[in-house]
């Protein structure tokens, strides 16, 4: 038997953070069942084959569409608590170390659940993960683009009594005509009220949307980044602030972002000095987790041992945690590359 690639041992023991995860698209076909029964939810499919047979999507929109009819299921705190438990356990096998999740309260607000309801599943979740399987977190709470700038105010006025236990706002859902600039003072307000901003831009939307998150809503982070890469001025720009990309390329395979998995925007995105991370989007529907999307890129575009690594310091570099929190992963990493 020929030796197996020593890249694919690399990137299972590195540890790594997740920087781009919506943790309702962790949802599994089997939970998906499981709560529709649970909470007597009318489901259009009879088993969780039928279920992954839909997901074929020929873009965002397809996708989202299926997204938001799946979270109908999602009713209780107990039904929160046990999604976000179930990533968290499958995240520790991928030794993931830090999460920075990315949850969708106007899906579950829209259907009449509760903001709290929402919060507090998920937040037990994660508070349990870090005690038991030492996982740090964020949590970040996304807008949706599609729905008026008014519905995201509201949305934040519902977060700002809990605003210790969240850490950031996002944005995402449909970007093509929804660009970055109908959230310009939602996200200034989230700015003054000391949270932490990243968007989705240049996922389907051209160059310009990034700019406009860059200029009119300051992120910290650009979530995807792919149509970055058509501007020079402003990949060149991404590098002089040394922004960071939550690339995901098993998402963009599945949304066909990208016809195939060798021209994911990795490689040129790290050949051009860019902080690139590798995340999974909605593992659920795209067929893989984080250490899935590492195999898929490093051997489609042949990433050597060290670029496999700066993928991995870029997660924490690029993560909330304070540089003597990054300290540790960071070492740990030299660690698995060197030891
Ligand atoms: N919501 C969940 N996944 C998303 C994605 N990849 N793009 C935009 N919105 C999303
Ligand atoms: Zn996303």
């Amino acid at each position: 038997m020929a030796n197996p690639d020593p890249r694919t041992a690399l990137i299972d023991r590195l540890p790594k953070a997740e920087l781009h995860l919506h943790i309702e698209g962790s949802l599994e076909p089997e939970m998906l069942f499981d709560l529709a029964k649970r909470n007597g939810v009318t489901i259009p499919f009879a088993s969780a084959t039928e279920v992954r047979a839909a997901y074929s999507f020929s873009n965002l929109q397809d996708f989202l569409d299926i997204y938001y009819q799946g979270m109908s299921v999602l009713l209780t705190e107990q039904d929160f608590f046990d999604l976000t438990w179930a990533y968290l356990v499958r995240a520790h096998t991928d030794n993931v170390r830090h999460v920075e999740i990315f949850f969708d309260p106007q899906g579950h607000t829209q259907r009449g659940v509760g903001f709290t309801t929402v919060l507090n599943g998920i937040e037990a979740a994660l508070k349990r993960a870090e005690s038991e399987l030492g996982i740090t977190y964020r949590l970040i709470m996304c807008f949706l683009r599609h729905l008026p700038e008014e519905d995201a105010f509201a949305t934040l006025a519902l977060a700002e009594p809990h605003l210790p236990r969240i850490h950031g706002v996002g944005l995402d859902s449909s970007e093509l005509g929804h660009p970055p600039s109908k959230f310009e003072r939602v996200f200034a307000r989230a700015r003054e009220l000391g949270l932490h901003v990243t968007a989705h831009a240049g996922e389907e939307g051209p160059p310009d949307y990034v700019w406009e998150a860059l200029d009119l809503l300051k992120v910290e982070r650009i979530d995807h980044g792919n149509r970055a890469l058509e501007d020079p001025a402003l990949v060149a720009r991404i590098a002089a602030e040394a922004l960071t990309l939550t690339v995901c390329p098993l998402s963009n395979l599945r949304l066909c972002v990208i016809p195939e998995i060798a021209l994911s925007p990795v490689r040129r995105m790290l050949d051009a000095g860019l902080k690139v991370t590798i995340n999974s989007d909605d593992p659920a529907y795209f067929g893989g987790y984080v250490n899935d999307n590492f195999h898929a890129v490093a051997q489609a575009l042949d990433l050597s041992p060290e670029q496999i690594a700066e993928l991995a310091r870029n997660s924490f570099t690029g993560s909330f945690l304070p540089p003597a929190e990054q300290a540790p992963h960071l070492a740990a990493i030299a660690e698995a590359l060197h030891g």
